[in-house]
């Protein structure tokens, strides 16, 4: 199974560069949020998955105007930009994946000159705009077949009346819709009216403003604004038709109205998420958290688009036991929209520190025996991981060089990120570990980061003599793949009794009696942990005696295919065919091709037949993860 007290104030100086007119926040009060957001200066905020030049020119607020064309699969209308740029300088580079551009203009409506230049594959392509002496400038354009964005039919809908679009702009999407400098160091506010046929609600990363107003067409336009500098890749739209359930003062979930019900349950603990997040690591800055349940097409499983996390429906299980995923995407609100990775090879910045943020949460909603346990999963993930592709591979380490394309799945940004804050904590004790986390968010706020500056700020101000550096053995954990020796390991207690049943059906093919009793984790354990070996007569007596292929919890689900698949075991597979038309959670959809394109000539014909019914149902994220396992170029 593959699955992140001290009281100084602005580190001003500490490499950081703010624009001659943006005034520096010296002493910044924890909750307030700088109109113009500084960038990094320093080598390892370099990003080079971006064509902008920050330090010489960058946008610093964003506002939209677009229309929404389901017929046409197209968005519209203009990006106004403000630009701060160091004296003198008369160009400036945004980001452009297949944008079709017709002009660009300055404040008085004056056409300014632009080229665009060469496409690299991945990245886009440099839209460099002669802005001379202006520093507003309004792109008019239009985006049609964005990778960003799905646009669903309303079969791939729960109402099956109404058409859908949702985005996903992490990490380089964004570009595909929005003409803005595409880079996580580069934080900006932005704003946006969006117009849409009347029938459809539309919602955004930022706050609502005000109730929508008719316009002509049969359309409605909505008005967001996030008066806070985010990360690009985190503005994000969804509209379809849709409804909102309040859970608590500040919390609510959107979904489908056929959806609603099941969505409120399954996060109803969310205001009490948000409390426990407050009380381990400082305020929630942001006002509301909201989130949407999407189509079961959304190839995440949540998204942490600030004041709207996106969620698959997938995390539904009727339990609350996955809503861990909650937990998750609510901690980004600290460790990843408040204080943000400056490049893509430090992404454990944002999911190490929220993989651990998370279990936190965890621990103080549901007790540390669940926390322990999904813990242990967790260990578990970096171990099969490291076994795979060996405790020395370079893709082992958390800081990764460039984009973090090499890093291996999802078990060492997340999971050995998360691992590493538990080590330190299990060493300086969880109050003085607090303490730092609690003044790393407060003292970078509404920042970007880099591995680097994580380890200077634990050397300032946590670590308190040479000896205990070296019982922490941090630039290790930072910079050296594999597995440190002084991790923290998981409670052994945590799964014996199953681990026992693990033992039990191996030996002698007992199956275990309190299955139904247990908890999702300890079920996801034992199904990850029985012999991969299983004959027909096996895995219909396991289905029979544990219900398997009728469970309601998709984490197990997906288990339970993994194995009957690699196993060719027929009964299994119109379920996964059922399954893959319908879900495009790429974490489930990628591994269940990758089985079958294992199980040589008896898997590969039901793959390829199945792809072919399902590649245009995903998301283009899942569909580049799946062409590479079958073996297509489109
Ligand atoms: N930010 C990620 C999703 C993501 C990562 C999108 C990298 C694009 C590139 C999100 O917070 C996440 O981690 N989602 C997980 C949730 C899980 C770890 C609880 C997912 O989608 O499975
Ligand atoms: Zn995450």
């Amino acid at each position: 199974m593959i699955q992140n007290i001290l009281t100084r104030s602005f580190p001003a100086g500490a490499g950081l560069l703010l624009a001659a007119c943006a005034t520096v926040p010296s002493g910044m009060a924890s909750s307030d949020a700088p109109a113009i957001a500084p960038v990094l200066d320093r080598p390892d905020a370099v990003d080079n998955q971006t064509f902008a030049r920050p330090l010489e020119a960058r946008v610093s607020h964003v506002d939209l105007d677009l229309d929404l064309d389901f017929a046409r699969q197209t968005v519209a209308g203009t990006a106004m930009l403000d630009i701060v740029a160091k004296p003198g300088v008369d160009t400036v580079i945004l980001d452009d994946d297949g944008l079709d551009i017709t002009a660009i203009t300055d404040a008085a409506g004056r056409p300014l000159a632009y080229t665009v230049g060469q496409t690299v594959e991945g990245k886009g392509a440099p839209l460099t705009i002669r802005m001379g002496a202006a520093r507003e400038i309004t792109v008019r354009y239009s985006a049609k077949d964005a990778d960003a964005m799905q646009w669903l039919t309303p079969e791939q809908t729960e109402g099956g009346e109404h058409p859908f679009l949702f985005s996903q702009g992490q990490a380089t999407l964004n570009r595909t819709w929005i003409p803005t400098q595409d880079s996580p160091g580069i934080r900006q506010t932005w704003s946006a009216r969006i117009t849409a046929p009347e029938e459809l609600t539309v919602v955004m990363s930022g706050l609502s403003q005000g109730e929508p107003e008719t316009v002509e067409g049969n359309r409605r336009a909505f008005r967001f604004a996030m008066d806070k500098p985010v990360a690009p890749y985190l503005i994000a739209i969804a509209a379809g038709n849709i409804v909102r359930r309040d859970l608590g003062p500040r919390t609510g979930v959107w979904a489908e109205p056929e959806t609603i019900d099941a969505a409120a349950r399954e996060t109803a603990d969310t205001e009490r998420m948000v409390d426990a997040a407050e009380r381990l690591y400082g305020p929630y800055r942001w006002g509301r958290y909201d989130m949407i349940v999407l189509p079961p097409a959304f190839p995440y499983g949540g998204m942490e688009n600030p004041v709207m996390t996106f969620l698959t429906p997938t995390f539904i299980a009727g339990d609350k036991s996955l809503n861990g995923l909650v937990a998750h995407e609510l901690a980004h609100s600290w460790s990843g929209n408040l204080v943000t990775n400056a490049v893509w090879g430090d992404g454990w910045l944002n999911e190490g520190v929220t993989s651990y943020f998370e279990n936190r949460i965890q621990e103080e909603l549901y007790g540390k025996k669940r926390a322990e346990q999904e813990a242990a999963l967790a260990f578990a993930n970096i171990e099969e991981t490291l076994a795979e592709v060996g405790a020395d591979a370079p893709g082992t380490a958390l800081h990764q060089q460039s984009d973090g394309g090499d890093l291996v799945g999802s078990a060492i940004a997340y999971d050995k990120g998360s691992y590493f804050l538990r080590t330190v904590e299990s060493i300086v004790g969880r109050e003085r570990f607090d303490a730092w986390l609690r003044q790393w968010f407060d003292n970078h706020a509404f920042q970007p980061a880099t591995s680097a500056m994580l380890l200077e700020d634990m050397q300032r101000n946590l670590v308190r003599n040479p000896a205990e550096a070296e019982r922490l053995m941090l630039r290790e954990w930072i910079y050296e793949p594999g597995l440190p020796s002084n991790v923290a390991r998981p409670d052994p207690a945590a799964f014996a009794t199953v681990d026992a049943a693990v033992r039990a059906y191996a030996g002698n093919g007992a199956i275990p009696a309190g299955y139904d009793g247990w908890t999702s984790a300890e079920r996801q354990r034992f199904l990850d942990n029985i012999p991969k070996d299983r004959s027909a007569a096996q895995l219909a007596a396991l289905d029979d005696a544990l219900g398997l292929s009728d469970t309601g919890n998709n984490e197990e689900l997906f288990l339970w295919l993994e194995l009957a698949l690699a196993n060719r075991y027929e009964p299994a597979v119109s379920q996964a065919e059922q399954f893959l038309a319908r879900v495009g959670r790429a974490k489930f959809v990628r591994p269940l091709f990758a089985v079958l394109m294992g199980e040589g000539e008896w898997g590969q014909p039901i793959a390829r037949r199945i792809y072919a019914e399902t590649r245009d149902s995903y998301h283009a994220v899942t569909r580049a993860g799946v062409d590479r396992v079958i073996g297509t170029d489109g």
